[in-house]
């Protein structure tokens, strides 16, 4: 018996067209939330995202030359032929399907076309990879209904190049990875230089992810854009003196500390972030293996300290919300995920302590901020996949 949430797809899909059931696919991709490594992706540093239960669903059959897709959420169809896809910015949402199936064509995937629906329990804007998540449900559905070879490693990089080339964000490879290759109940120690990537397990059964969305919507697009630019000024200027330096993952917090006069102020706060937080992130995988909760909680509190001081890309909301979530007992680490300015903090909580953290940080943040938060609690589902149990469904909103 599919869940509501499927049955309420397959009814949507009737309504646009009559449904084949033998060649219906189901595709899932869920989204993320990174641990630590903010803002080192697009300097080829590392990363240590998971997955989360909210996921894109997409369901689809095969139909001749054109793209036809309804989101449930937004009741908005994108309709595009396969041929000469080009990028229209009134295409909104539909951006990022439209590049995915653009890049699948490009690279010689044998792709026609689908009609389908979308429904996602990702809150958009809060930082959590719903945009990832969609690319990446896209070209899993094109895989499903075409029979395509495509590793998830490849589908990851040409849904970066979708959301970077086609969508022009520039964002890194971490959401793209997270979502097509995550673990059940690991976080993705990824290196993004070399895409060597290891799963961490964290002790799941006590350990949960847990979620705290400040409601406060931010364009990642203008952040991004910006601080990208910053650090490749920074890297111009560095080069004068290490011809070699080819991306601020190639300095250590030794070269750092020499170069750091040579540089303005600003991009020196930039670059001693993005030095430190991939330290922190070896740190923290190191950490995670030896149980050491203690350095777990300090490298989450230190790394949302210097994203606000020194990347500025914190505010006051998620300030508020992190300073909250530490004072109570049974928080293991809490900070800022994603690109910031708004969006979710994440913490890492004993199982025992998600009770009173939910409770606590509702009524403190409404009464600091006169916000109403979101919280939620969150498994660590495994990465992108083709939804085939019916009864294993995520982010029932029906
Ligand atoms: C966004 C981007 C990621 C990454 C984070 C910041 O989520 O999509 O690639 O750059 O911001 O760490």
């Amino acid at each position: 018996m599919p869940s509501a949430r499927l049955q309420t797809m397959f009814k949507e899909l009737n309504r646009i067209v009559e449904v084949d059931e033998k060649r219906a696919k189901i595709a899932r991709a869920p989204g993320r939330a990174n641990i630590i490594g903010e803002h080192t992706d697009y300097n080829e540093g590392y990363v240590l995202p998971c997955t989360v239960d909210r996921d894109i669903v997409i369901v689809a059959q095969p139909c001749n030359y054109e793209v036809i897709l309804h989101s449930i959420n937004l009741n908005t169809t994108i309709k595009f032929p396969l041929r000469n896809i080009r990028f229209d910015p009134q295409d909104r949402w539909g951006t990022y399907p439209k590049g995915v199936a653009h890049y699948l064509l490009q690279a010689g995937y044998e792709i026609d076309g689908l009609i389908g629906v979308i429904h996602g329990t990702i809150p958009a804007r809060a930082g959590l990879g719903s945009s990832a998540a969609l690319e990446i449900a896209t070209a899993l559905i094109f895989q499903l209904l075409y029979d395509i070879e495509i590793s998830p490693v490849e589908m990851a990089l040409l849904c970066f190049k979708a959301e970077n080339e086609f969508g022009g964000v520039s964002c890194g490879i971490m959401d793209q990875f997270a979502s097509a290759l995550g673990r059940r109940d690991s976080l993705l120690f990824l290196d993004c230089r070399t895409l060597s990537h290891e799963a961490v397990e964290i002790p799941s059964s006590k350990l949960r992810v847990v979620l705290l969305n400040t409601m406060v919507e931010r364009s990642a697009e203008a952040v991004l854009n910006k601080r990208k630019l910053e650090c490749q000024k920074a890297v111009q200027i560095i080069k004068k003196f290490r011809p070699e330096t080819k991306s601020l993952r190639d300095l250590s917090t030794d070269d750092f500390e020499q170069l750091k006069n040579k540089l303005p102020a600003t991009l020196g706060k930039r670059c001693q972030h993005v030095v430190y937080e991939n330290e922190r992130v070896i740190e923290m995988v190191k950490a995670l293996k030896r149980d050491r909760f203690d350095t777990i909680g300090e490298l989450m509190h230190t790394s949302h300290a210097s994203c606000r001081d020194l990347y500025e890309v914190s505010c006051r909301e998620l300030d508020t919300m992190v300073e909250i979530a530490e004072t109570i007992d049974g928080v293991v680490g809490c900070r800022m995920t994603g690109a910031g300015l708004g969006g979710c903090a994440v913490c890492l909580v004993w199982d025992r302590a998600v009770e009173e953290l939910a409770k606590r940080a509702s009524e403190s943040y409404k009464e600091k901020t006169g916000i109403n938060p979101e919280i939620y609690v969150s498994k660590i589902p495994p990465g992108a996949g083709e939804f085939v149990d019916w009864n294993e469904n995520s982010g029932e909103i029906f």
